[in-house]
């Protein structure tokens, strides 16, 4: 015997998927301003939680709302469908997007770009480039300390500006819908004195801010996971793990977010794929069993003698593969000793470094000239010397 159909057995009045979608079409005709040959339905569903049928209403395969139908009725549910004037304006943006997008966007090219490593300060670098020619942006930014006698910036509000601005320049380097992907965590400032409170500032938090406010889309937060012991020696935890009192409990961090964002497109990520004009390199990026599955990644800190905070280069390694394709232009702005040009050179990728201090300049150049299977002929060096490589071994 056939199965009887939810709205069957409840002895609804609005039976099947046609009859609600009549329903609505019928009331979208009466709003004014709305139309209704731009739209089409999505998939109507009962919720039989409140005998209703939900019809999605969609505009360029966009959800601009939806309309509520009493089941038992068989009238609109005025109070839960999508207000009338909100569905005009969504249906006028949507339209206009999608209009845009077709007249904008031209097939995506490969980046002309050469291996580049750059020393100056990004804000005022980058800006020379071409725009979209970087295919994936992967940085970790310079430490906030509020103390006068180290921090380089006047203000918290003012190192915030600074980075504002090497997000809005390597965004605007970035190729369309592709990705920024940043490796930053919550600083702690010590106290200064006995009776003074520690105090923690949520620095990813305020990037998040800055990323949204640059036009890119939030789409992942990764959480770095370092093993047990790792954030013992900064000494967050002692005094709870002595008295035990409530309110006092601090955990100890283990962890460092790596935030991926998209730059805003209305292009879906299946169209980076699909025109991107070299099909041989996005097979030859597939990637392969063994990747992580969740937003935690195990992977150990890295230790530098030239650098007080480099990430791993397993870290650069997942994102860089991740996020990107081979023979792709993978962009540092805070390069330090260039882990990302490392793990872009193992996975086929092209790199821009850039980094104000010349010490990590020259630290890059040392490691480069050495590279294994890489040629450091096939790196322009800006505002700094080519390596001189008549002795490969030379140290820096
Ligand atoms: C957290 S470190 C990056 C370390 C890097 N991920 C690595 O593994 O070597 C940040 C770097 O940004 C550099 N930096 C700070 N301000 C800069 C600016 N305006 N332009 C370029 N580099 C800058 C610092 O000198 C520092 O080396």
């Amino acid at each position: 015997m056939a199965k009887k159909l939810v709205s069957e057995s409840r002895g609804y009045l609005v039976r099947t998927v046609a009859d609600a979608k009549d329903l609505a079409r019928e009331f979208l005709r009466q709003v004014n301003g709305f139309d209704e040959a731009k739209m089409s339905f999505g998939l109507p569903e009962i919720d039989d939680r409140f005998h209703i049928w939900r019809v999605p209403i969609r505009v360029t395969r966009k959800k601009i709302g939806e309309v509520v139908i009493d089941a038992k009725m068989g009238r609109i549910d005025e109070e839960k469908t999508t207000k009338s004037e909100l569905l005009v304006e969504r249906e006028k943006e949507a339209l206009k997007a999608s209009a845009t997008a077709r007249k904008r966007k031209p097939d995506p090219v490969v980046s002309a770009l050469p291996n580049m490593v750059i020393q100056g300060d990004s804000i005022e670098e980058l800006r020379k480039l071409p725009e979209e020619s970087v295919n994936l942006v992967f940085t970790s930014p310079p430490y906030y300390n509020a103390k006068p006698e180290y921090s380089e910036y006047s203000n918290y509000e003012g190192y915030l500006e600074l980075m504002r601005k090497v997000i809005r320049v390597s965004a605007n380097l970035l190729s369309e819908g592709r990705f920024f992907v940043l490796n930053v965590s919550p600083v702690l400032l010590r106290r200064a004195s006995r009776n003074e409170a520690s105090k923690r500032i949520a620095v990813p938090f305020d990037f998040h801010r800055l990323f949204i406010e640059e036009g890119f889309d939030f789409i992942d937060d990764i959480h770095w996971v370092k093993p047990e012991g790792a954030g013992w020696s900064f000494g967050r935890g002692r005094r709870f793990a002595a008295d035990r009192n409530p309110l006092q409990y601090k955990p100890v961090p283990v962890t460092e977010y790596v935030l991926v964002y998209r730059k805003k497109t209305d292009l879906l990520i299946d169209w980076n794929i699909r025109k991107h004009s070299d099909q041989d390199a996005v097979r030859d990026s597939k990637i392969a069993d063994g990747y992580e599955t969740t937003n935690l990644w195990k992977i150990n800190p890295s230790r530098s003698k030239v650098h007080p905070a480099t990430f791993p280069e397993e870290l650069a390694d997942k994102v860089i593969r991740y996020y990107s394709f081979k023979n792709d232009v993978v962009l540092d702005p805070f390069a330090g000793i260039g882990t990302t040009a490392r793990a872009a050179i193992s996975a086929g990728r092209r790199f821009v470094m850039s980094e104000i201090e010349s010490k990590y300049i020259d630290h890059i150049k040392s490691w480069m000239s050495t590279f294994p299977g890489f040629d450091v002929d096939d790196v322009t060096f800006v505002n700094t010397d080519r390596p001189d490589c008549t002795n490969k071994h030379l140290k820096f």
